[in-house]
């Protein structure tokens, strides 16, 4: 049974598919792209699985799903096979420039450098293949305006003619953030309306994207929680995105606010969620965003810490630097849930294949 088919693109903000392509194509590339409905049903749908390992096994038998993988993975990629694998679906996963060819994106390029191969025959290959494809693209780290129109993933749904799965580009990670609200609502219950989430830059060795940060805050503002952004002035969000968030937080109940103050931030928080990101900075003034990451070293997240929170919750995305984001203490410790948080990926990501496909 199709138990998202009623609301179906109520919020549908992707492209719409070129006019020879179904007109109901579910691409996932945000995940303002699910209806409240929607949303509320994945999330109940990713703990189900998480208790039922039998469901829906084998009821997309006879389907396929691509990958293409244009940044590595760990969990992305072992629980999107996973959850196809689990569902009955074949998978079959590509590296452009590892095994497969380099891909060519510019419009009307001509084509005498290194790629052999333009996405639009790529994607239009792939889609003849499979009947829904998950794409992890990288942020340019150079174009602010190109990275927060999330162009490739776009131009990808707009190339393909099966459902595309963002599997992680420039400004968004929607099965992250599937997974994460399926934790939280495990966790917390299902009114996650007074639960305080911190979401905390953290020191990196190198710059990093923005697309977990951006989703992390969109789900938490969307499950309805108070969420404070910690970070220093130097790594304040995405302006747009932060008063976004604060809609999706007022209309379900929550709340959203920024500060550059660390540790009172973690007051009595629920959730303390540790991102590093490199900020618009590091598109306007790499250098300078050097420096204040490096000036601020000390937003590791330490024991002492997460002593300030009400038994907080800790969360990262992972890959994580030990002792460099967080403390091995923190990590070892019983707050710690970043393992339930990634094995989440593997149950969300079966609901959200389920949705694709109208299973
Ligand atoms: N959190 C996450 O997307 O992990 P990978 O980069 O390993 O897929």
């Amino acid at each position: 049974m199709d138990v998202y088919n009623a609301d179906l693109n109520a919020h549908s903000p992707s492209p719409s598919p070129p006019s020879d392509t179904p007109p109901d194509l579910r691409h996932v590339l945000q995940i303002d792209d699910f209806s409240d409905a929607t949303w509320d049903a994945l999330r109940h749908a990713a703990v189900a699985h998480r208790h039922d390992e039998t469901r829906g096994a084998g009821t997309a038998a006879g389907t396929s799903l691509g990958l293409v993988f244009l940044n590595p993975s760990l969990r992305t990629r072992t629980s999107m096979e996973g959850a196809a694998t689990h569902l009955g679906a074949h998978h079959t996963t590509l590296v452009p420039g590892d095994g497969s060819w380099d891909l060519e994106w510019e419009e009307g390029a001509v084509m005498d450098g290194n790629a052999p191969e333009h996405v639009k025959e790529a994607i239009g290959v792939l889609s003849r293949y499979h009947d829904a494809l998950g794409v992890r693209v990288f942020a340019s780290g150079i174009d602010y305006a190109a990275d927060a129109r999330d162009t490739l993933i776009r131009t990808i749904a707009e190339v393909a003619s099966v459902p595309v799965v963002n599997l992680e580009s420039a400004w968004a990670h929607p099965c992250q953030g599937l997974s994460d609200a399926a934790l939280l609502t495990e966790r917390f219950g299902d009114d996650l309306t007074d639960k305080k989430f911190v979401l905390s830059w953290a020191p990196h060795p190198k710059p990093l994207p923005m697309a977990v940060p951006n989703t992390a805050l969109r789900t938490a503002a969307r499950c309805g929680m108070d969420v404070t952004v910690a970070r220093p002035n130097s790594h304040a969000l995405d302006p747009d995105l932060m008063a976004e968030a604060q809609s999706m937080a007022d209309a379900q109940g929550g709340s959203v606010a920024a500060t550059s103050h660390q540790a009172a931030a973690v007051d009595d928080a629920d959730v303390v969620y540790a991102k590093s990101w490199g900020g618009p900075l590091m598109y306007t003034d790499p250098e300078g965003e050097s420096e204040a990451r490096a000036a601020h070293a000390d937003w590791c997240i330490t024991e002492a810490l997460m002593a300030r929170t009400d038994d907080a919750a800790f969360l990262h995305c992972l890959p994580v630097r030990r002792n460099v984001v967080v403390d091995d203490a923190v990590l070892d410790s019983p707050h710690a849930a970043h393992l339930d948080q990634a094995e989440y990926r593997l149950h969300a990501q079966k609901a959200l294949l389920e949705y694709v496909w109208g299973l």
